[in-house]
């Protein structure tokens, strides 16, 4: 690929490799009317790029968005849960009477592999298309081995044809199959996790009411982390479980949800490598409280931004909207709703030496911006704000 610049009026980025923790996640670098120079990687930044053939000029540049937590592949939708609920039914009565995540259970264990590429693909391109460069997806909607290793192939699949990067995270233990017994469901994923780790190497667990125990987590996390997987958990999002400790205590990488973490469990959070994974358009889209994301940030944790992109509790996946929402109702500041939604949320999965920052010899995945300020981002949520998505260093026509 030969050498390429785009002209910036105004470049805003995050710095080196991560993590980055507390208020230092402010300390963004900030550049006037520079050309960003770059292949397939960046190269250089400078004020002059002699011969270099310029691409576009634009308002705004920042990094690619890294969306850490999404459960693509899924298959239909839920639209009707979305109603009951907005007239008075919980997420976890939906979920116990069988419905919610079991209810994309069916269809998931029906679906071919490319049934779910063809469903999926378009909210990848719709998320290119808003920024993000890459997403984390996941299984969890198969609940019996075969369907969840499934999901995984799908996500392999959508790899070959997506036009961002995909992580992949198996998360067979999203819930207790229906008329199962979860200690002997959760053996049996155990039993098969060399199959797996063919996949992935990345072990989640969803540890709340309705669904797994401490102990049950404890078990399985510990026997995943044996094998060489490294370990992440859908943490204190409906009860105050204990997730979030648990987590810290077995090294994962990180805690996710945490709506209803206390002060000790900041705390423990704060003085670990283990990253809190905010969601706010989940508690938004559920109408729920927000996770304590000052607190753990001012306590000086590493912070991180997701979609938790799915089709019950949250089918927002605009990343200005997330944004929007961090800056409203987590009182993060732009700067780091910026550093957790790229560099931090590359940290989660592992490719913080590659992406989430503009910076020579990382990866050229950028976001060129029609509008002139980082605060403009958020200030202007689900806008047409985007002016292209750089990928590899090749600008995405979508
Ligand atoms: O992260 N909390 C559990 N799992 C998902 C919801 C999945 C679903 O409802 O389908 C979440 O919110
Ligand atoms: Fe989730």
């Amino acid at each position: 690929m030969s050498l390429r610049a785009i002209f910036a009026k105004k470049l805003v980025t995050p710095q080196g490799n991560g993590p980055v923790r507390g208020k230092e996640m402010n300390a963004i670098r900030v550049l006037e009317n520079v050309y960003v120079v770059f292949d397939e990687k960046i190269r250089d930044i400078t004020k002059d790029a002699p011969g270099v053939n310029v691409l576009a000029q634009v308002e705004l540049l920042t990094p690619g968005f890294v969306d850490c937590h999404t459960h693509i592949p899924f298959y239909g939708f839920r639209d009707r849960e979305f109603v009951m609920r907005s007239q008075g039914k919980s997420y976890v009565e939906i979920l116990k009477s069988g419905g919610g995540i079991h209810s994309t259970v069916s269809k998931v264990r029906e679906a071919t592999v490319e049934e779910l590429v063809k469903f999926n693909l378009p909210f990848l391109k719709e998320m290119a298309k808003r920024g993000v460069t890459c997403v984390e997806g996941k299984s969890g909607y198969g609940l019996e081995i075969e369907s969840e290793l499934k999901q995984l192939k799908a996500l392999e699949e959508l790899q070959k044809v997506a036009p961002i990067s995909i992580s992949t995270t198996f998360l067979g233990a999203h819930a207790v199959p229906k008329g199962r017994d979860p200690m002997e469901y959760l053996q049996e994923l155990e039993s098969n996790l060399d199959r797996v780790k063919e996949h992935t190497d990345v072990v989640d667990i969803f540890v709340d009411e309705g669904a797994y125990s401490v102990e049950h987590a404890r078990w399985f996390l510990t026997k995943a982390k044996e094998k060489g997987f490294r370990i992440r958990l859908h943490a204190d999002e409906i009860k105050r479980t204990g997730a979030a400790l648990l987590g810290v205590e077995l090294g994962a990488v990180s805690v996710d949800h945490l709506l209803k973490i206390t002060g000790s469990d900041i705390k423990a959070i704060a003085s670990s490598q283990t990253a809190a994974v905010m969601m706010p358009a989940t508690s938004f889209y559920l109408s729920e409280s927000y996770a304590p994301a000052r607190a753990l940030i001012d306590s000086g944790a590493i912070v991180a931004l997701g979609s938790d992109f799915n089709p019950g509790s949250n089918t927002i996946n605009d990343p200005s909207l997330v944004m929007h929402l961090a800056v409203s109702k987590l009182k993060m500041t732009p700067e780091e709703t910026l550093t957790a939604f790229t560099l931090n949320s590359a940290y989660v999965l592992g490719v913080a030496q590659q992406v989430g920052s503009i910076e020579p010899g990382k990866i050229a995945d950028m976001v060129a911006w029609k509008v002139p300020t980082l605060e403009a981002i958020p200030y202007l949520p689900a806008h047409d704000i985007v002016d292209f998505t750089v990928k590899n260093g090749e600008m995405l026509k979508l």
